[in-house]
């Protein structure tokens, strides 16, 4: 049990853990409370830490629950050396997380033109803001069809991902948009699964759209939101790009936009 051995820090929520849920000995999933006065936008990042430290380490950590919720969700990889998630992986109920005040993002809405059809591009735990963006009823009024793209080494890894869309379908708010709208894509690159490959050389082959029936990605109807390692996000870019899409932001809404995976 980590108990806070020092003093919270000024000008951070502390909350208390609320579910622990491990998939695999590289990630795993936590809920923490949600402060009252905290909001955020569906898809965007706050920094965590634990009280474990006189000036405790943060990191960046996309919200996976949706902006409607109780509770905030994150969905971590554990790295024994890791400088935050050593510690962070031993988290149980009760357990104290701190959190600072302020969230922010791009993969967010607003920083998106309107469009026909939302791509969004995940690897690992690049998944998590996508877990929140497709349990917010704005993206479905937003876009006729949503990709959720995820791309693990191994079958085991893609399970949040399943749990993910049963219960966004499932789920009274937005499960009859999600039945309707949302579309689950899934590929493995170092085990047997249906879909093998990276997601690069699944847009570029274009066996994607062949498998989804959809036609190839262009600017005036489709629009992208990529999350995942620093790698991944350079090349799926280029071929957005290659598509003819451009990068967006908050100030400067575009076609596609982009935003790094946590990784330690
Ligand atoms: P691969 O197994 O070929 O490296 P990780 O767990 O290391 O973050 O990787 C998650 C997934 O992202 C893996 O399936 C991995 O494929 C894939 N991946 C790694 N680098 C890239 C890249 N540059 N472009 C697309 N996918 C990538």
């Amino acid at each position: 049990m980590i108990k806070p051995v020092f003093e919270i820090p000024t000008g951070v929520f502390d909350e208390k853990v609320t579910a622990v849920k491990h998939y695999t000995d590289r990630l795993f999933k936590f809920r923490i409370s949600r402060p009252k006065s905290f909001r955020f936008r569906s898809g965007e990042f706050v920094m965590i830490g634990l009280p474990n430290a006189e000036k405790p380490i943060f990191r960046a950590y996309s919200i996976a629950s949706p902006s409607w919720d109780e509770e905030l969700e994150f969905y971590s990889i554990k790295v024994d050396d890791g400088p935050l998630t050593q510690h962070l992986q031993k988290i149980n109920i009760n357990d104290t997380v701190i959190m600072r005040r302020k969230s922010t993002g791009t993969l967010v809405n607003d920083a998106l033109l309107p469009g026909k059809r939302l791509y969004l591009f995940s690897t690992g735990t690049g998944i998590a803001p996508f877990a929140s963006l497709i349990r917010d009823p704005e993206t479905y009024e937003k876009f006729e069809t949503v990709v959720l793209c995820h791309t693990c080494r191994s079958t085991p890894e893609l399970r949040y991902g399943q749990d993910l869309i049963d219960f966004a379908k499932g789920d009274p708010l937005v499960g009859e948009m999600a039945s309707n709208q949302l579309i689950h894509y899934q590929s493995v690159t170092r085990d047997e699964f249906d879909v093998r490959g990276r997601i690069t050389e699944l847009l570029e082959s274009g066996k994607i759209f062949s498998d989804l029936n959809l036609p190839k990605i262009c600017k005036s109807q489709d629009r992208g939101m990529i999350c995942g390692s620093m790698e991944m996000i350079r090349d799926t870019k280029k071929i957005l790009e290659s598509f003819g899409l451009s990068e967006g932001a908050n100030n400067n809404p575009a076609t596609y936009v982009v935003e790094r995976a946590f990784v330690d």
